[in-house]
Formats: structure tokens, sequence, C-alpha cells
């Protein structure tokens, strides 16, 4: 069958596929260690669930208004309320299909063909995509493992031009982990202002910082900014939902019509038993996300202590998410010449599914994540450090 030019435009997710192809292996009888995934390995707290079937029992199982009920609205301006002091109307916020579908259905409203979007690298696999479906044209712009894979105000100035529309900015990151701080992100959005660019601040693993750093969000620049910054979030990842899709953006209340608007001719709304127990999540007590935080501190902690083993890494240590990005180009060979192959060798040799690097727009580099267990993680990075030993 023809399919539309602008599939051109759009690649499968590489994250997925790799999730895929260690699900074969699997299928076939191989023991394969999953480093891949970018999901929380714990199931979802039992309030939230509770919440959920409390929803089905109570027939709450019809359509909903298009950017969600008020009270899953008010539930994200309480969040962004209690946990960064920033006040928002529930006017601002619209509900979606998962943070991707936030991003997807942001860019369609906010972007125009021709203008460009600063995508600081490694970015996350899909934001090139989403902005190409969008007409526009993402720009990289480069970080390196010596500086924290963070990129500075001059990095950006360099890349901008009189056509850039926006830059999305997405911390703490996948793949890299690395996180803003406040003042970074202060600086970030005068430049932005200055140069009348709309930041896209990708906060879905906004609660997964690991101190001494401390959570930042950019919502506290709505007050003085509010046409130069839309923040886009979701529970997937602190809150261990990544199969409820919720997602949410929060932005200008003029954007989040258009949002709804896009929203009313795609999927409607969110599912609203989803939306109670993102109620439940975002009003609930926090402690289990807490534990799920520092299960993934003390991960990060002994995945280090096992890479810092690898004789010709660099490892920069992620001050948030749970993904660690090592830069391994010291030890491609002729047969082994880049991330897709050690990524394919990882999984063949080691019995370990990763990501390559490339995906992230940078291909010297290897994705893993520490959404996993401590034995599988342990095991895991000895094997692969076994068999970088041997290249
Ligand atoms: C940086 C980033 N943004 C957004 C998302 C979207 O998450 P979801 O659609 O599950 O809310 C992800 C998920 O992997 C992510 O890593």
């Amino acid at each position: 069958m023809r399919t539309a030019l602008r599939m051109r435009l759009v690649a499968p997710s590489a994250t997925l596929g790799m999730a895929a192809k260690a699900a074969d292996l699997r299928r076939q009888g191989k023991a394969i260690l999953d480093l891949s995934a970018g999901e929380p390995d714990f199931n979802t707290p039992d309030h939230i669930k509770a919440a959920a079937k409390k929803a089905i029992d109570d027939n709450f199982t019809r359509y909903t208004p298009v950017p969600g009920i008020h009270t899953a609205r008010e539930a994200v301006t309480a969040y962004y309320k209690n946990t960064y002091g920033v006040p928002m109307p529930k006017e601002s916020v619209i509900l979606t299909s998962g943070g991707k579908h936030a991003l997807y259905t942001l860019f369609m409203a906010l972007l125009n063909p021709g203008d460009e979007v600063l995508v600081p690298a490694p970015y996350w696999v899909s934001d090139p995509d989403m902005v190409r479906l969008a007409g526009a044209t993402p720009v990289p712009v480069p970080s390196t493992p010596e500086n924290g894979f963070l990129v500075t105000v001059e990095d950006l100035d360099r890349a901008a031009t009189p056509t850039t529309r926006a830059l999305i900015l997405n911390s703490p990151s996948n793949p890299t982990g690395a996180h803003y701080t406040a003042k970074a992100l202060d600086a970030i959005m005068d430049w932005a202002v200055a140069r009348d660019i709309v930041i896209v601040s990708d906060e879905i693993y906004d609660r997964l910082v690991y101190e001494p750093a401390k959570p930042a969000s950019m919502a506290g620049c709505f007050a003085l900014h509010p046409d130069h910054i839309v923040v886009v979030g979701g529970l997937s990842k602190s809150f261990a939902m990544t199969g409820w899709r919720v997602g949410y953006a929060l932005g200008h209340p003029s954007l989040i019509r258009a949002m709804s608007t896009l929203q009313s001719q795609s999927t409607s709304n969110i599912c609203s038993i989803a939306q109670k127990a993102a109620i439940a999540a975002l009003t609930g007590p926090m402690d289990c996300v807490e534990e799920m935080r520092q299960a993934f501190k003390r991960r990060r902690d002994l995945a280090l202590s096992i890479i810092k083993t690898w004789k010709k890494a660099i490892c920069p240590t992620p001050d948030g998410a749970f993904y660690l990005f090592p830069c391994l180009s010291e030890y491609y060979t002729a047969a082994v010449p880049d991330s897709t192959a050690l990524s394919e060798a990882f999984l063949g040799e080691a019995g370990v599914a990763t990501v390559p690097g490339v995906a992230f727009g940078e291909d010297r580099c290897v994705r893993l994540s520490y959404a996993t267990d401590d034995a599988t993680l342990e095991k895991a990075l000895t094997a692969m450090g076994d068999f970088l030993g041997k290249l």
C-alpha cells in the first residue's frame, strides 16, 4: 500500500524497537537482561489503582470534556502549587494521552512550516520526528559528556537564527539524566524571551532528581513570561503509570485552547478512569513516589560503581531520571564501529538489551536504563564490562 509522503519524516521509535527485539529473543528461550526499558519496574501504587477501580464501579466510564474533567485539571495545578509554589488557573492545563501526545499536539498547535526548533543533543528520540511531522525543522545543539551533557546560553545562541521558534528542554533528560539547576533554567529563560523563542520544558522526570541536586521546574516563569513557556509532564515515570497514558501540558490558555481543538478532532479526551487515577496520584500521599526515587538513586550509584571499572568509558554522574549514557567510542573497532553495532553486540554476545546512542543523536554513547532490580543491573553491567574487555 502506498503511504503518505509524511511517513518519510518519521522512523519507528528506537527505544520501543529495542524492547521488541529483546522480547523476541526471550520468546525464543534466550535469557536477556533488559537495560533498554524507559519505564519504572515498579507497580502503580495501590491508592491510585483503588481510585481507578472505584471509577469503574461508579460507572465513571463515559466521554469527558476534551481537556479533562475540572477536578483532574485542578489536580495538575494543585501539584504545581504544592511542589513548586506556582499558582496556575485550570484553563492553563490540558490532559493528554501521555506526555508524548502532549508534545505531539503542542507542536501541531505551535509550529509552522519553516520554523526551526532547537533540540539540545543528546535528545529524546521522539522530539525531532514530532517536530518534522509538524512541518518544522529540528536543529540539534550538541553537548558533551565532559560538560555533563548540558548546553549553555552560548551554545543555544550559536544555533539560533531569526526563524527559531522554539527550544525543547528536557530536564532531567532522557537519555543522559542531565538536570539543569534553577539558576541555569532562569538564564536560558531570559535568553529565550530576549530572542522571542518559546521554551517547551519537558519535565516528565521532574520528581526523579537525586540530592544534592534539587528539583527545578520552569513553571515558575509563567507569571512573567506566559507567551514564552509551555511545560509538559505526565505520570508515567514518577508514579509508575506508563500504561495509563496520562500526560499534560501547562501553558498560555490560548495555546491550551488550540491544543484542545486538535485533541477534540483526534483522541477526544483521555480515558475517564485514568483521570480519576491521576487525581489520586497528584493529590494523594507521595511516600510511595519517594520510595521509588530512593531505589532509583541507589541503583544509579550501584551502576556507576561498575561502569567506573570500564577503563575507557566516560560516564558523567546524572542528577535525575533513570538512565546512564556512557560514552564508549574508545572501544569501537573495525567490527564494532558505532553505537548500533555495539548495542547489537551487547545483545548477541552479552545477552543485554541497551539502546544505541545514535537514536538520541550521539553515536559515541549507549543508553542504559537502571529501572530494573539490583541483581539484573549487576549481572548485566558485569557481562557488558566482560564483553568490552575483549574488544
Ligand atoms: C523525555 C520524555 N518525554 C516524554 C515522554 C513521554 O512519556 P509518556 O507518553 O509515557 O507520558 C518520555 C517517555 O519515554 C520521555 O522519556
